[in-house]
């Protein structure tokens, strides 16, 4: 029988995972399946329980459930625990595990896919929820020069900031007259069309020669990415850090390593 794994979310029926899974499956000769599975809103446990009742091997988990499985599980990688979020679950290991890619799949999109070194950069990033507090450790890890949380509820990038040593943290009137070489949009205003509260003039500014402006939803143009691109900074959406942190989970629980160029070319416009 094939080895069974899954994306679990709510809502999921959109999500690409089982598409780049089966991609990975077929490119390594791996005999397995991914399914999405939409758990209620009030039983993610019990949706895992069944799912590994019924020989479910490991998982990918995504909104709202990344804090919920990093409580499921009894055992996490230092990742997963400085994130206090898991996306990955290992099942077929004695008790459930948890792994967090997140952060990875960013970095590795950023310096292996668009060929952008992290070591020494400024960054930003926008928003203080689940998205960026996945992925501070590795953008840390990756040895840039600033780190600098931007959130409209300014008590939140404090409170994220005081569990990164270094992270700074600062609301958007303190992005006055101040240059990134990497802005980051972790926030969910993309996906209601809003665009954050950049102080009046900052477009001239907030951008440094060369910089990369990056939004980790995939697959439309948010609000943030028109702004970057109306500066004349390169812009990028997520769908490589998508390809990435699926690749780091299948490395988990697989043992090796996709190939994530052809997949990436799929989806990633040009
Ligand atoms: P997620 O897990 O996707 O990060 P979240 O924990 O609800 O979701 O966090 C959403 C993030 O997007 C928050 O940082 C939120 O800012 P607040 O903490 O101030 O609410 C941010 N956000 C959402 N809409 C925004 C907007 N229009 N402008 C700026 N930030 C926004």
């Amino acid at each position: 029988m094939s080895a069974r794994y899954a994306v679990i979310g709510h809502p999921v029926a959109h999500s690409k995972s089982p598409w780049i899974h089966a991609q990975f499956a077929r490119a390594t000769g791996q005999d397995m399946v991914y399914e999405a599975i939409e758990a209620p809103l009030d039983a993610f446990a019990r949706t895992v329980d069944a799912f590994r009742t019924g020989d479910g091997r490991g998982a990918n988990v995504t909104l709202p459930f990344k804090a919920q499985a990093f409580a499921y599980c009894r055992g996490a990688s230092e990742r997963a625990v400085a994130a206090r979020a898991v996306n990955t679950l290992v099942l077929d290991r004695g008790e459930p595990w948890g792994d967090n890619t997140d952060g990875v799949g960013l970095v590795r999109d950023l310096e292996v896919n668009l060929a952008f070194p992290l070591s020494g950069r400024r960054v930003l990033v926008l928003g203080a929820g689940g998205a960026a507090q996945g992925v501070l450790q590795a953008l840390q890890a990756a040895g840039v020069a600033r780190l600098v949380v931007v959130n409209r509820t300014v008590e939140r990038a404090d409170a994220l900031a005081a569990r990164f040593p270094g992270v700074e943290a600062c609301g958007y009137p303190g992005l006055a007259g101040r240059a990134f070489d990497v802005v980051v949009n972790a926030t969910s205003a993309g996906l209601t069309g809003e665009l954050p509260p950049f102080p009046t003039g900052a477009i001239g500014t907030l951008f440094a020669p060369g910089a990369l402006a990056y939004d980790m939803v995939y697959g439309r143009e948010t609000p943030f990415l028109a702004f970057a691109r109306d500066a004349g900074v390169r812009t990028v959406d997520g769908s490589g850090m998508l390809v990435e942190q699926a690749a780091e989970s299948f490395f988990v629980w697989r043992g090796v390593r996709p190939d994530t160029r052809a997949v990436l070319a799929a989806l990633r416009p040009r």
